[in-house]
């Protein structure tokens, strides 16, 4: 068998995103070796550092360059010299929607030793997974002005839910609830007794897919401000959640705090049939940035799910084994309280992957 050799693009990004990067690349290099595959990585400059100078985001050419690689890995995009909006539109979201990355995937899991604030709850019951609609909803950019500037000013900005969207996380949701050796529970999370075009189309569509593929998965729904509420008073009631773009950005912050923050939070933009986009779930932290500082395990998280994408899912299985026992050496995932540095969190996941 020939050896594997994957293509990575790496997008440092703005503040500590290139530091974090850097300790997940780190990382990477054990894992390669250990597990014996090899991989090439190419650097993108996308930042407000290189908009500023040159007023460039990405553009068609950069996606056509993207579409080479087997991943992307992302540190954050952000940079307070920036009117907010432009980065997000121009550098993240515009690579999730150009690579049509329709999920996002986010892990809600608390590891032992990880100080969560929800009381009397642990990691036996902090362990779900939400499964974010990506690329619809109300990041369809589909609205506009009237009467801008005028006290009659209207704004609208509309949810686009398409059946074909809709369907395709639906079924992604099913597929990762039947691989997931835990409760086989797939909750819907919605508003249907307000939103009732949109989640009525998702209803309809999740107990139809349910009904005629899915019929060993037990499917549940949640309105989303009860979700907020049982996040905190009883997270072991979730396994697999599947939500909308917008509901689903706001319940993984919350999922993130119960986690143990944004420091150990990643995340995943998948195409399963294309090109898929990995990151820490925070931002890029501007005031934390080059003083090795800021908690790098959202990234090297990242990474592992990365590495679980394509397909090296039992190097993706150590990284997790080290985050484990490097947590528990840590008394804080928050920057500058973590008991070490950035780099070397990063050097103990590294020793804990082994060569
Ligand atoms: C996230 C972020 C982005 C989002 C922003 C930066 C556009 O909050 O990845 O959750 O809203 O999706
Ligand atoms: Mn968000």
């Amino acid at each position: 068998m020939t050896k594997k050799n994957y293509k990575i693009a790496v997008i440092g990004g703005d503040g500590t995103g290139p530091e974090v990067v850097a300790e997940g690349l780190k990382v990477l290099k054990a894992a390669s070796k250990k597990h014996k595959f090899d991989y090439q990585l190419e650097e993108f400059d996308f930042s407000g550092k290189r908009y500023l100078k040159t007023g460039e985001l990405v553009s068609d050419k950069d996606i056509e360059k993207l579409r080479k690689y087997d991943a992307i890995y992302l540190g954050a995009v952000g940079d307070p010299e920036v009117k907010p909006g432009i980065l997000e539109h121009g550098v993240l979201l515009r690579i999730r929607f150009a690579l049509d990355q329709y999920i996002n995937l986010r892990p809600v899991k608390l590891f032992p030793n990880v100080w969560t604030p929800i009381k009397d709850k642990g990691p036996q019951e902090i362990d779900f997974v939400v499964v974010r609609e990506n690329s619809e909803g109300l990041y369809a950019s589909t609205g506009g002005y009237l009467k801008k500037g005028t006290p009659d000013e209207i704004a609208t900005q509309v949810s686009v839910n398409t059946r074909k969207g809709v369907e395709r996380c639906l079924r992604y949701a099913f597929e990762y609830c039947t691989k997931r050796s835990k409760r086989k529970q797939l909750t819907l999370v919605g508003k249907t007794n307000v939103l009732t075009f949109a989640f009525n189309l998702w209803e309809r569509a999740f107990h139809e897919i349910g009904d005629k593929d899915y019929p060993g998965i037990k499917r549940e729904y949640a309105h989303v401000d009860a979700a907020c509420m049982w996040f905190v008073k009883n997270p072991e009631w979730f396994d697999v959640i599947v939500t909308d773009n917008m509901f689903g950005d706001i319940i993984t912050d919350l999922g993130a705090m119960i986690q143990g923050g944004m420091g150990i939070a990643a995340g995943g933009n998948i195409n399963p049939e294309g090109v898929s986009m990995f990151e820490p779930i925070g931002g890029s932290a501007p005031k934390y940035t080059g003083k090795n500082i800021i908690n790098p395990l959202a990234a090297i998280g990242a990474v592992q799910l990365l590495l679980d994408q394509i397909g090296e899912n039992q190097a993706a299985i150590d990284i997790e084994k080290s985050i484990i026992k490097t947590v528990a050496k840590m008394p804080s995932m928050a920057a500058g309280k973590m008991g070490m540095s950035t780099t070397e969190v990063g050097d103990c996941v590294v020793s804990g992957v082994g060569s």
